[in-house]
C-alpha cells in the first residue's frame, strides 16, 4: 500500500505548504500518451486517422495533446534503396530503419484534448506517414506547486501510410513459357492486363518491371537459340537493372542452344538455377560430334525447346528467384493432349513504407527431374516406353555418363522420315496392300480399296496412286506424289521452318499451312507445330516518350503499362 498512502498523504499535506515535501518534476510523472494500434483500414487515399490513449499525471491536469507527423524526404525509390540487398525479402524489421535522416522534418500537426487525428495529404502519395505524440500540462505562476507547464516523453513513433485502390496494391500476373513440343502462346500478364501474347517468335522473351510502380520497363525478344549475338546482348541488357526491378523470362519454341555463360552469370545474378544447367548441356558444348548420324537436326536437337519461365530480382542470389521449367515431351498428333508448360503465377503486394512491390505466394511448377533430379518412371506420359524395353542399370559404367532417361519426343514431326518409309515398304515382299512371296505369287490386300492407306497417306493427302509391281499396272487411282503439296517441306524443309523465317501467311515454305483437313501441316500437331494461320500478336507498345537505350535518362513510363500513378 505504499503508494496509495503516500498520495493520499501528498492531498492532505498540500494546503499545509509545498516546500515541506521534495521537489517533484511534473514531467517525469506524466504517464505519456500512447498511439492506438493502428490498421491500414483507417486510411484512405488523401488521409490518415489516428488515435492515442489518454494521458495521465498525479499532480497535474491535461492542457493539450501534441501530435507531430513526417514523411519520407527525396525520392519515390529512396527507401527501397536503402533495404539491405542481400536475403532482400528476408530481413527482420528493424524499428529505427530507414534512420531520422530519411525523413523530413517533425512537423507539428494537431496541439489540442482530443485524442484522434486525421492528416490529411495529397493524394497518389501512397506512402509512409509517421506519428508521434505527447500531452503537456498548463502553464503555472512562477512559486506554483508542482510546476505543471512541462510535457511528457514522446510515445513511441508509429509507422502508417495513405492506401491506393485495392485494384492496385495487391495485383496478381502470370508468366507462362512454351516449347516446341508443347506450343501455345507465350503469356505474361500482370495485373488481368495482357503484356505480351504470341507464338510467332523463338527464344526468350525479357520483361523487366520496376517494382515502385510495375510499370513496364523493357520488353523485347531475343533469339538466343540461333543467334549468339542475341544472346550476348540480352545478357548485356539484364545487366542494366538492379534490384529495384522484377526481371520476367519466358521462352519461345526454343532457346538453349546459343545461351553463352555470360547470360547464364546474368540470369544467375537475378536468381535463376538450372538455366545454367541447361546452357551447359545444351549450349556450351561440341555438338554434332558423331559423323555417322543426321548432323544436322534430330539426333541432339530434339531435345531442345523446353518450356521455361522465370522471375526474380537482380542481386537476389542464384536459385532465389522463381523458375519453373517442364519436360520437353511431345506426343504423336497429340490433338487434345496438353503438353506440360512452364507457368508461374502469383501475387505482388505493394510494401507502403519502402515503396516496392513485393512477390507473395508464387507458385512456379516445375517437373519431377529438375525439382529432385527423379527421372519420370517408365510407361508414363514423359517416358511411355515399356518397363521392359528400358536400359538396365549398368553397374560398371561411370553413373555421370549415361543419361538418366532419354526425353520421349514422338511428335510427327520426329515421326516423319519412319512413316515415309513405311510408306513405300521394301520391295519385293511389300508393295503396301500387294504381298509377293519368295514364289513370286502376288496378293492382293483383301480390303476394299478405300482403305488401303498408309499411316503418311492418313496424315498427309490421302491415298496415293499405287501400281502392280511385275507390269507397272495402275493398281490404285490416288494422288500422284508430284500433285501432292509441299513435298519438300514435309519430307525435308520443315525442320528449318520457323514462324519468322516462312514469311506472309508462311508462303515462302509452303503454300497450304494450318488449313482444315491437311493434318500434316496443322498448327500443335503437325511436322512444323509452330507455324499457326489462326494467331494473333498481342504486346504493350511504347509510350510516345522517344526512349533512349541507355540507362543514363530512362523514362519514367516507357511503356504503355503501369499499375501506380505516382507524383513526387
Ligand atoms: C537502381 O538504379 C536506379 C537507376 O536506374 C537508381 O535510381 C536506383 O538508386 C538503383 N537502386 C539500387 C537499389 O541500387
Ligand atoms: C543476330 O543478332 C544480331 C543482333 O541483333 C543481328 O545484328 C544479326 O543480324 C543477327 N544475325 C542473324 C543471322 O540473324
Ligand atoms: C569424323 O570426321 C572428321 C573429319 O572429317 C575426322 O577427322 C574424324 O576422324 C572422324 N571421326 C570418326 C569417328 O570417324
Ligand atoms: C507412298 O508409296 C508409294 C509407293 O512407293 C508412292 O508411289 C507414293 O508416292 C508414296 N506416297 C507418299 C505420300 O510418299
Ligand atoms: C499386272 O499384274 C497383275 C498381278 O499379276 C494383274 O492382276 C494385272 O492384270 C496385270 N495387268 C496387266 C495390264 O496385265
Ligand atoms: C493471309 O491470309 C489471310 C486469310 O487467308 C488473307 O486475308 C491475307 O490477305 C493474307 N496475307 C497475305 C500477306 O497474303
Ligand atoms: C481462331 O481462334 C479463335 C480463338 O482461339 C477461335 O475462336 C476461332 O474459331 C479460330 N478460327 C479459325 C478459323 O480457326
Ligand atoms: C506524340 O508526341 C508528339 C509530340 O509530342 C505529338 O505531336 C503526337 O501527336 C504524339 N503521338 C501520339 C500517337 O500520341
Ligand atoms: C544517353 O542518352 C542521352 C540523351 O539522349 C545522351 O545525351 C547520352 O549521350 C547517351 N549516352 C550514351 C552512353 O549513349
Amino acid at each position: 500500500m505504499p503508494p496509495l498512502w503516500s498520495f493520499l498523504l501528498v492531498l492532505v499535506a498540500r494546503p499545509v505548504g509545498g516546500s515541506y515535501f521534495p521537489e517533484v518534476d511534473a514531467s517525469t510523472t506524466w504517464q505519456a500518451p500512447l498511439m492506438q494500434p493502428w490498421d491500414p483500414v483507417r486510411a484512405q487515399q488523401t488521409s490518415i486517422t489516428v488515435a492515442w490513449t489518454p494521458a495521465w499525471n498525479p499532480y497535474c491536469t491535461l492542457n493539450r495533446y501534441e501530435l507531430q507527423a513526417r514523411r519520407p524526404a527525396g525520392a519515390p525509390l529512396r527507401f527501397a534503396d536503402l533495404e539491405s540487398l542481400a536475403f532482400r525479402e528476408t530481413d527482420p524489421e528493424d524499428e529505427t530503419w530507414p534512420g531520422d535522416q530519411e525523413w523530413t522534418p517533425w512537423m507539428t500537426s494537431y496541439t489540442g484534448v482530443g485524442r484522434v487525428y486525421t492528416l490529411r495529404v495529397q493524394a497518389l502519395t501512397p506512402y509512409a506517414a509517421q506519428f508521434r505524440v505527447r500531452s503537456c500540462g498548463a502553464k503555472t505562476k512562477a512559486g506554483d506547486f508542482p510546476q505543471c507547464e512541462s510535457c511528457s516523453a514522446w510515445s513511441p513513433i508509429q509507422t502508417t501510410h495513405a492506401v491506393l485502390s485495392g485494384a492496385v496494391d495487391k495485383i496478381n500476373f502470370i508468366v507462362r513459357g512454351t516449347g516446341m513440343n508443347a506450343p501455345d502462346y507465350t503469356h505474361i500478364e500482370v495485373n488481368r492486363q495482357v503484356i505480351y501474347r504470341r507464338r510467332d517468335e523463338t527464344g526468350l522473351v525479357l520483361a523487366v518491371f520496376r517494382r515502385l510502380d510495375f510499370s513496364l520497363q523493357w520488353l523485347r525478344t531475343y533469339d538466343t537459340h540461333r543467334n549468339r549475338s542475341q544472346a550476348l546482348l540480352r545478357a548485356d541488357h539484364l545487366r542494366l537493372y538492379n534490384a529495384s526491378y522484377f526481371v520476367v523470362v519466358a521462352s519461345a519454341i526454343a532457346w538453349e542452344w546459343h545461351a553463352p555463360r555470360s547470360l547464364v552469370q546474368a540470369m544467375e545474378f537475378c536468381g535463376a538455377f538450372h538455366f545454367g544447367q541447361w546452357a551447359h548441356i545444351f549450349a556450351e558444348r561440341m555438338h554434332y560430334s558423331s559423323n555417322s548420324s543426321d548432323l544436322q537436326q534430330t539426333a541432339t536437337q530434339q531435345e531442345f525447346g523446353h518450356p521455361y519461365a522465370f522471375m526474380g530480382i537482380p542481386g537476389i542470389g542464384s536459385g532465389m528467384g522463381w523458375e519453373s521449367l517442364a519436360y520437353n515431351s511431345g506426343h504423336y498428333l497429340a490433338k487434345d493432349l496438353k503438353m506440360q508448360q512452364a507457368i508461374i503465377r502469383g501475387i505482388a503486394y505493394l510494401d507502403y513504407v519502402a515503396r516496392l512491390y513485393r512477390l507473395q505466394d508464387v507458385i512456379a511448377n516445375k517437373a519431377d527431374f529438375y525439382l529432385k533430379s527423379q527421372p519420370p518412371a517408365p510407361e508414363t506420359l514423359h517416358n511411355p516406353m515399356p518397363k521392359w524395353k528400358q536400359q538396365k542399370l549398368d553397374f560398371l559404367s561411370i553413373p555421370g555418363m549415361t543419361p538418366a532417361y532419354t526425353p520421349y519426343v514422338g511428335t510427327l514431326r520426329n515421326h516423319i522420315t519412319a512413316l515415309s518409309e513405311a510408306n513405300g515398304t521394301v520391295p519385293p515382299h511389300n508393295y503396301a496392300f500387294v504381298l509377293v512371296t519368295d514364289a513370286k505369287v502376288m496378293k492382293v490386300d483383301p480390303r476394299p480399296a478405300s482403305l488401303w492407306m498408309t499411316e503418311l497417306e492418313r496424315v498427309w493427302e490421302g491415298q496415293s496412286r499405287r501400281y502392280f509391281p511385275n507390269n507397272g499396272t495402275r493398281m490404285l487411282l490416288g494422288t500422284r506424289l508430284v500433285d501432292m503439296s509441299c513435298t519438300d517441306f514435309i519430307f525435308h524443309t520443315h525442320l528449318f521452318a520457323s514462324p519468322e523465317s516462312c514469311g506472309a501467311n508462311y508462303t515462302d515454305c509452303c503454300n497450304r499451312i494450318d488449313v482444315p483437313g491437311l493434318m500434316a501441316t496443322q498448327c500443335g500437331i503437325g511436322v512444323s507445330p509452330t507455324l499457326c494461320v489462326n494467331s494473333t500478336v498481342t504486346e504493350i507498345e511504347k509510350t510516345n516518350v522517344t526512349y533512349i537505350e541507355n540507362r543514363t535518362h530512362p523514362a519514367k513510363w516507357p511503356y504503355k503499362f503501369w499499375v501506380i500513378d505516382w507524383l513526387s
